[in-house]
């Protein structure tokens, strides 16, 4: 009963019962996250403080400024989820009474990716003049077809939530773990290339600072396996196996090309967007061309291999970047977790 008065019948109160929201423990227990933890405070940015003035949005066409602003939709597919995602996993962190470190991390991580999804919107709503890319009137007609592109991916990405919501609480931080690693090695190489070959200064600055939180996101991934992995629980295994084949269907939409099988999607959307991102390109913002994005893919696959080879986790095949592994099928997006 919650109006039994048990203060008045015992000295000291009964054990809380655990798993308790809230862990009175600051426990210090690894030391590399504390060095991100610090990098991350000192490396904090605001989107809205970037060079803003030396961007002259009517020095594009129209037709370059809706092929921009869709990359950048795009990426907000993926940006403009990543706070609640991460939310959800900070919030766990507590849950699992993790140490004190783990718990900033992820507080980090939440609000860099709020600093990515608002970076999106700035660029996008310079862009268009307008603050929503789905219900913007195109003006070209290559606008058009890239609008049509945005709505479907929007539809796509939008069946993911509940599957991620109800994996949350059943995997283990260790599952997750391995999963948001996978996107986050892609979202370092990806920006940093975009950093460099970006012509405009001001997407420059961003990508520069996008790029560098994916790396402490990272960083914090593989700090954290290396903690827990050599102890992990062996029924997690394959569930890691499968949510990296899910990562690597998932994000190919951004970092690759949309798997048909997977993304559900109208028949000329990668004519679509090839177009767009031919004009994107021209106009000096650089989004790497397929075989580029193709061998970055691979790189960041490999990389992730040698992390789970060290435990003994086995890799699954990608043979669209020619990885051979273990065969993984049936995966919908009501069973994945990866995130960006
Ligand atoms: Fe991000
Ligand atoms: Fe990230």
């Amino acid at each position: 009963m919650h109006n039994e008065r048990l203060a008045e019948t015992m000295e000291f109160p009964p054990e809380t019962p655990q798993p308790n929201v809230y862990p009175l423990s600051w426990r210090r227990q690894t030391d590399k996250l504390e060095e991100v933890w610090d990098a991350a405070q000192r490396e904090n940015w605001d989107p809205k403080h970037l060079c803003w003035d030396t961007f002259d949005v009517e020095s594009y066409s129209w037709e370059e400024r809706e092929a921009i602003a869709y990359w950048w939709t795009l990426l907000s597919v993926f940006d403009a989820s990543a706070p609640p995602v991460f939310a959800s996993a900070f919030i766990k962190t507590y849950e699992a009474h993790e140490e004190d470190a783990v718990r900033r991390c992820f507080f980090s991580v939440t609000r860099d990716e709020q600093n990515h999804e608002q970076m999106c919107g700035l660029a996008i709503t310079r862009l268009l003049e307008h603050p929503d890319p789905l219900s913007y009137e195109p003006k070209t007609e290559l606008g058009k077809k890239l609008q049509k592109n945005a709505k479907w991916l929007y539809y796509n990405g939008g069946r993911y939530w509940s599957g991620y919501k109800s994996a949350v609480p059943k995997y283990s931080l260790a599952v997750l773990f391995s999963s948001f690693l996978m996107g986050e090695i892609a979202a370092a190489t990806i920006f940093h290339q975009m950093a460099e070959g970006c012509r405009e200064e001001v997407f420059k600055e961003a990508f520069r600072n996008i790029g560098r939180d994916e790396g402490r996101h990272m960083a914090i991934c593989m700090a954290l396996m290396e903690r827990d992995y050599p102890k992990m629980d062996l029924a997690d295994k394959p569930l890691i196996t499968k949510q990296v084949r899910a990562g690597y269907l998932f994000l190919s939409a951004v970092l690759f090309e949309p798997p048909p099988d997977f993304w559900d999607l109208p028949n000329d959307f990668i004519a679509n967007q090839r177009a767009g991102e031919e004009v994107a390109r021209a106009a000096g913002f650089h989004i790497p061309d397929y075989e580029a994005k193709k061998e970055n893919w691979k790189k960041a696959m490999l990389n992730l291999k040698g992390v789970l080879d060290r435990y003994d986790i086995p890799f699954p095949a990608i043979p669209e970047v020619g990885i051979s592994g273990q065969e993984v099928t049936d995966i919908d997006m009501a069973s994945i977790i990866p995130v960006f």
